[in-house]
């Protein structure tokens, strides 16, 4: 498969025998696995990983890229310490959750009010039945390919051929009310509203489809299902776990300058610890008050929720994107792009037709067709993006095989110079 890969780790390689004997399939996500074998992480900082055989990786990955200020940033570290002597849990709330909140409050324009709790399928479940309680009506329409976590009724039409379950064990009635339509296709969402015969609840999306292919909306797809949802009496809901304080300070909704009625987040906003939220109108949120009398929508946290850990990493985060916004923002959008362009233009130099998609830090190559919608990577070569990815891992990059990937801002010109120039050597290898 890649010798050179099986040459340099060969103690992920024992780990991954070890760790099959007690987990299924050796992992602990589906996304971690990948042929021959996963890596095993031993540390990490910075903009780099090491491995169990101690080979240090330029890492673009960044755990699910949740780390957008590198592994183990001081602000984050040094917050940890001082919150570690005080109690790792609570199981109650603290002014680090309010001090948290309030924060996300300034920074995201749907965020009137929010509700915390620990993982991003968590939030976007109850962001699915907030929207539910607060229409009373009960379709959802998803989008084909759209990734929004492990919970039982929005894991449909993630592949191929995006309209049914992902797993055995789930059962078509479970996704009954749950459909799936065309990305950045405006006239497949109107038709499922339409279908749906005034049911709609709600219209949710990632405004760059994550690990459907790392696509933006195009403008005006957004604001056009703005004024969808408002003509049919549907809410508008993004998932920004992914684009939540990446794309822009405030997310895509400030990118895009569309304003959902609801937002799930996660992943930075947890400053590297577990977390996962949903925000949006207070209208809708406060339908979770447990002291209401009527119409009283319960969603959790769980027992970890607002744990103090994560409080402190996630603020220490927050606070360092917003104090240094108007430079990290506009330097991660140069890296970037530099990279988009560099790695298409190594490749398209050696004949190979590569298209690098994403917005601001991120990114994902793709071989072939451009993809504007998942239907699109039809005739992409998936295994010669995997190949890649494989392929520059014994060059001391990492990219996870099939996925985005995302720029932190411990990276620095210099490496993103590098996975650029390592592109072209390898492409000149890679044509068969
Ligand atoms: C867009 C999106 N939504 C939801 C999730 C699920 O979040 P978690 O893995 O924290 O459950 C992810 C995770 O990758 C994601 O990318």
């Amino acid at each position: 498969m890649s010798p050179e890969y099986e040459r340099t780790t060969g103690g992920s390689e024992r780990l991954f025998r070890r760790a099959r004997r007690v987990f299924a399939g050796g992992i602990n996500h589906n996304a971690r696995y990948y042929e021959p074998y996963p890596i095993f992480v031993s540390r990490a900082k910075g903009q780099h990983i090491w491995d169990e055989d101690g080979n240090r990786f330029t890492d673009y990955w960044m755990g699910h890229m949740a780390l957008i200020l590198g592994h183990s940033p001081k602000a984050v570290v040094d917050a940890l310490r001082g919150q570690i002597a005080n109690g790792t849990h609570y199981g109650m709330g603290s002014s680090l959750s309010v001090e948290l909140g309030e924060e996300i409050q300034k920074t995201v324009p749907c965020a009137e009010m929010l509700r915390l709790c620990n993982t991003g399928a968590e939030a976007t479940m109850y962001l699915v039945r907030l929207a539910r309680g607060y229409t009373g009506k009960r379709v959802v329409i998803k989008m084909a390919g759209g990734w929004h976590g492990y919970n039982t009724e929005l894991n449909k039409g993630v592949h191929r051929p995006f309209d049914r379950a992902e797993s055995a064990g789930i059962l078509a009635e479970e996704q009954e009310f749950v459909k799936t339509v065309r990305f950045n296709d405006l006239e497949a969402a109107e038709r499922a509203v339409r279908e749906a015969r005034g049911d709609a609840a709600v219209i949710f999306l990632e405004p760059v489809l994550g690990a459907g292919g790392c696509i933006p909306a195009d403008e005006g797809y957004l604001k056009g299902l703005r004024e969808l949802a408002d003509r049919s009496g549907t809410l508008l809901a993004f998932d920004e776990i992914i684009t939540g304080f990446r794309v822009a300070l405030g997310g895509a909704q400030e990118r895009y300058g569309v304003t959902p009625d609801l937002a799930s987040f996660g992943k930075i906003a947890g400053g590297g610890l577990p977390l996962g939220l949903v925000a949006g109108r207070k209208e809708i949120l406060s339908l979770a008050d447990p002291s209401r009398k009527e119409r009283f929508v319960s969603i959790g946290g769980g027992t970890f929720s607002e744990n103090p850990l994560t409080m402190v990493a996630g603020l220490a985060t927050v606070k360092h994107l917003r104090k240094n916004a108007k430079s990290i923002y506009p330097r991660l959008e140069k890296l970037g792009a530099r990279l988009r362009d560099g790695v298409d233009r190594e490749f398209g130099e050696n004949g190979i037709e590569a298209h690098t998609t994403g917005m601001g830090s991120l990114f994902l190559t793709h071989f072939g067709t451009v993809p504007t919608s998942p239907e699109e990577t039809s005739t992409e070569d998936k295994p010669m993006q995997k190949r890649y990815a494989l392929a520059l891992m014994p060059r001391g990059l990492f990219i996870l095989p099939g996925h985005p990937g995302g720029i932190s801002t411990a990276h620095t010109d210099a490496d993103i110079g590098r996975l650029v120039n390592e592109s072209g050597t390898l492409s000149a290898t890679m044509r068969h």
